[in-house]
């Protein structure tokens, strides 16, 4: 607990971080199929919705409680609320970064299977890609060696204590996959036939509105930016006194947004475009479920002169992607062991490695379980555990602290007004609009 605290050091370096764990599988893998799912367009605005709503402010009050507490997510409670039962909440996040490292990896395992097609020549010979996945998606033990393999990478990170290297390859990893994301967005909405993906997209149609459509976009807003299990408390714990929390917040959130309305304008206009059967094309996305990207893109690939490089650059930039959400996902639960257990931080991750193999295992031996630890973590845990940070800032934090926490003690211009507003959303708004979604959604 004594240890000394490190701060990032430049601004670029604070968003690069957070934007690093904030980017990853959630915008490229599980938003198009959570999109496909919830009607394309309808799906997006309600998700946009959401991320102004909720997910801002929530980012500003996980960053707030980390760097008020510079401590671990649960020892952030202990802090900050001494001998109450909030540090449940805190435990609860931890929970949620353990279950979500379960089915996470074993999709990391698949971009570097992926990697390996690409570079191997063999997805350029394949014609089935819906085959080629399956055949994947039925073999636990290639998936078990691929996912335990991308799991001891972040664990090397984890211990290896990078937080310079990761800050600095996210600085030019990030605007690389950004790049490439807009090629090939470009590439894939010149094809023949893509324009009715383009539709679908950004053309709402009531037809396709389904009663968990809001319970879906909530969960996967509060996914897609980390929130709701503490790992922007634990990164906020990195932040020095004048890192501006708002102005980062909606950094962060704009640029996670934008790759994955990015990723959705790469995959949604080629699924269509390239589907043999634009008739069930809709229900044929839905199906596609979890294997869209993975089914979709290296199909795009293959219509591009040099496909071999451009899956190659893709699959690894995904990879990396995924790479530093993981680091901040384990980084959480080891954080938590090692600070609260008094367990070194050697054993503190060779323990979380242990038990998320442990886990991965399972998920890849059953696709139902897999599910499982998706919906449970993205559609309750989350946001449960987001309804609770927001009543811990709203309702208990100090007032002072808070506006000091806001203003970084005064320096930055935020009128009390806008304190008012932010701690009435806490308060009322985020609280009973979750609680509401989320009450609904279940009995949908
Ligand atoms: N936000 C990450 C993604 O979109 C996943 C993640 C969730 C990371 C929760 C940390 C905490 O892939």
């Amino acid at each position: 607990m004594s240890e000394k605290r490190v701060t990032f050091a430049s601004k670029i370096g604070v968003v690069a971080a957070a934007a690093g764990s904030a980017v990853g599988l959630g915008n490229i893998w599980r938003f198009p199929s959570q999109a496909a799912d919830g009607g394309g367009a309808i799906f997006i605005l309600v998700y946009i919705g959401c991320i102004l709503f909720f997910g801002i402010p929530l980012m500003v009050s996980e960053f707030m409680v980390g760097r008020a507490s510079r401590s671990n997510t649960a020892g952030a409670y202990h802090k900050l609320a001494p001998g109450t039962q909030w540090k449940w909440v805190g435990r609860l996040g931890v929970l949620t970064g353990f279950v979500i490292m379960g089915f996470y990896m074993v999709v990391c395992g698949w971009t570097l299977i992926y990697i390996f097609q690409s570079i191997s020549g063999h997805l350029a010979g394949v014609t089935d890609f819906s085959s080629n996945f399956i055949d994947l998606q039925t073999n636990p033990a290639k998936q078990i060696v691929w996912m335990t393999i991308f799991t001891l990478l972040t664990a090397f990170f984890i211990l290896s204590g990078v937080k310079k290297g990761i800050e600095q390859s996210a600085k030019i990893l990030m605007p690389l996959l950004f790049l490439l994301l807009i090629v090939l967005a470009i590439r894939s909405i010149t094809l023949d036939g893509a324009a009715e993906g383009i539709r679908f997209l950004f053309k709402p149609d009531m037809s396709h509105v389904k009663p968990t459509l809001f319970l879906d976009a909530m969960g996967q807003a509060f996914f897609s930016l980390s929130l709701g299990m503490g790992c922007m408390i634990t990164y906020g714990s990195y932040f020095n006194k004048r890192t501006p929390l708002v102005k980062t917040a909606i950094q962060v959130s704009m640029l996670d947004t934008l790759v994955a309305v990015l990723s959705g304008v790469v995959i949604f206009p080629a699924a269509f475009a390239l589907t043999a059967n634009p008739g069930t094309i809709v229900g044929e996305l839905v199906a596609g479920g979890p294997g869209l990207l993975f089914i979709t893109l290296p199909e795009l690939f293959n219509q591009m002169p040099g496909s071999m490089i451009w899956s190659t650059l893709f699959f690894c930039l995904l990879a990396l992607a995924a790479l530093t959400s993981t680091i901040s996902l384990m980084e959480v639960v080891t954080l938590y062991i090692h600070e609260e257990y008094r367990v070194s931080r050697k054993n503190s991750t060779l323990i979380v490695t242990a038990g998320v193999i442990i886990l991965g295992i399972f998920a890849s031996f059953s696709a139902s379980f897999f599910n499982l630890l998706d919906v449970a973590s993205a559609k309750f845990m989350l946001p449960i555990g987001g309804f609770f940070i927001s009543l811990f800032v709203g309702w208990h934090l100090d007032r002072k602290l808070v506006y000091a926490q806001l203003t970084n003690e005064r320096t930055l211009k935020f009128g009390i007004g806008f304190l008012r507003v932010y701690i009435f959303l806490l308060r009322y708004v985020v609280p009973t609009a979750v609680l509401a979604i989320f009450i609904y959604g279940l009995r949908a």
